[in-house]
């Protein structure tokens, strides 16, 4: 995005999330179009990014949403995701958003144990409604990604095996409560080799094959999301390779698929801009202290995350220095070693690629209030969510009674 950066900061201040709407498009189309003739539906991961306007944005494209919480569901509904777009996975749900999915009549409740599966069962029979179900199946093969989003191996805690997902959708099929029309398997995130992908696409074809031979029809065939993004040179999975490989192993099957990418069409659509406030050196390292923090964008902390950081309008010979904020957490960085001129107060910092799981993932840490985010379309900027100020953090704690104190 070609931007006014030094104009955003005068208007908006630090720090700050700025969001290219056009790019989010331009994503949305690419992949959109590489399933062309195919029946397909892109259910936007809102965990990557929760902004109303992001989704509403991408609602007005076509998409739909994939949600872990019944408050993302809100969220999808709020920002006008048609409900028959919704799907709520996730490995732990409460009775309480059990329940209310099923109300909303969402397309598909996405199910990981056996144990949650009956009580969608009993939920939904105490609401007289057939649950939409999907079963998360664990192909169990490696994504080849950072062990931490690394999600499709026996070891890790989601989905069920063939087998268990066998003997639930015959015991689904059995109950009137139950209407068993997908499959859902996520491998993990930020992927960049196709074969662990194809791998499970065949394996989960397969199960639907046999399901289809005892007359559970799966209409669903859900690929999760993963697919990876550039944050510094990696080299990605192309679009139209991802959507041949499923393509191919799905031939066969009259499936609609689902995807539910969060990070390829938000990680480059944003960036994170950030206010030098000094410089400081102790002993040979040298920090640039900024005005973000682990708080802001948690990644570079949590997963040793790389996002590139380069200065505004600066000039001058670089050297390495560790970006940090002003957290009390000796994990508080935004970066290390990153080449940079020398800095004075006020000058500002791009971190890049920050658009997916980056707002999202912030806190109140040390009662910083969470940062404003905006959004650009067509070369104009919009304020999407005002900053956080004091009075907005100490709200729901200055409306108890503290009299007995
Ligand atoms: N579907 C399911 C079931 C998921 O668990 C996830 C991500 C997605 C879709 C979206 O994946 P994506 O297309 O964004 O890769 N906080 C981490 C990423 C955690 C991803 C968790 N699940 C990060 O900052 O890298």
């Amino acid at each position: 995005m070609s931007l006014n950066i030094k104009e955003l900061v005068e208007k908006y201040n630090t720090p700050l999330y700025v969001y290219d709407f056009n790019n989010i498009t331009n994503r949305y189309e690419e992949l959109k179009s590489a399933y062309e003739g195919k029946k397909s539906l892109i259910a936007y991961a809102v965990k990557s990014n929760s902004n109303l306007a992001v989704i509403k944005h991408l609602a007005k494209l076509g998409a739909g949403a994939d949600c872990v919480s019944i408050g993302e569901v809100k969220r999808a509904l709020k920002a006008g995701i048609q409900k028959y777009k919704i799907i709520f996975s996730g490995v732990g749900k409460r009775d309480e958003e059990i329940r209310e999915a099923l109300k909303e009549d969402i397309l598909l409740l996405n199910l990981e144990s056996e144990a949650e599966m009956k009580r969608v069962a009993i939920i939904a029979e105490e609401l007289g409604v057939e649950a939409r179900i999907s079963i998360r199946v664990n192909p169990n093969v490696d994504p080849q990604t950072h062990p931490y989003i690394s999600t499709g191996l026996h070891e890790n805690k989601f989905g069920v095996s063939i087998d268990t997902a066998k003997r639930m959708y015959i015991y689904a099929k059995k109950s009137p409560h139950l209407n068993p029309i997908g499959v859902h398997f996520h491998i993990g995130s930020q992927l960049t080799e196709l074969s662990p992908i194809s791998e499970a696409c065949e394996i989960v074809a397969d199960l639907v094959r046999s399901l289809k031979a005892i007359d559970i029809d799966i209409k669903f065939f859900d690929i999760g999301g993963g697919l990876g993004v550039v944050y510094d040179n990696e080299v990605t999975i192309k679009t139209s390779e991802y959507a041949r490989v499923i393509s191919k192993a799905t031939k066969d099957l009259d499936v609609t698929i689902l995807m539910e990418p969060g990070r390829y069409m938000m990680a480059n659509s944003g960036i994170f801009l950030t206010r030098v406030l000094y410089e400081k050196q102790n002993g040979d390292k040298r920090f640039v202290i900024v005005d973000g923090a682990m708080n802001d964008l948690l990644r570079p902390s949590l997963y040793g995350a790389y996002h590139k950081i380069e200065a505004v309008q600066k000039d001058g010979e670089k050297t390495p220095a560790d970006v940090v904020g002003p957290v009390c957490e000796s994990g508080d960085f935004l970066g290390k070693d990153v080449e940079l001129p020398l800095l004075d107060n006020n000058d500002i910092l791009i971190v890049h690629s920050a658009g997916a799981y980056g707002f999202t993932m912030s806190s109140n840490y040390n009662t910083r209030g969470k940062v404003a985010e905006v959004a650009i379309l067509d070369g104009k900027d919009y304020l999407i969510r005002q900053r956080e100020s004091f009075e907005d953090q100490i709200r729901l704690e200055e409306a108890c009674d503290t009299s007995w104190l």
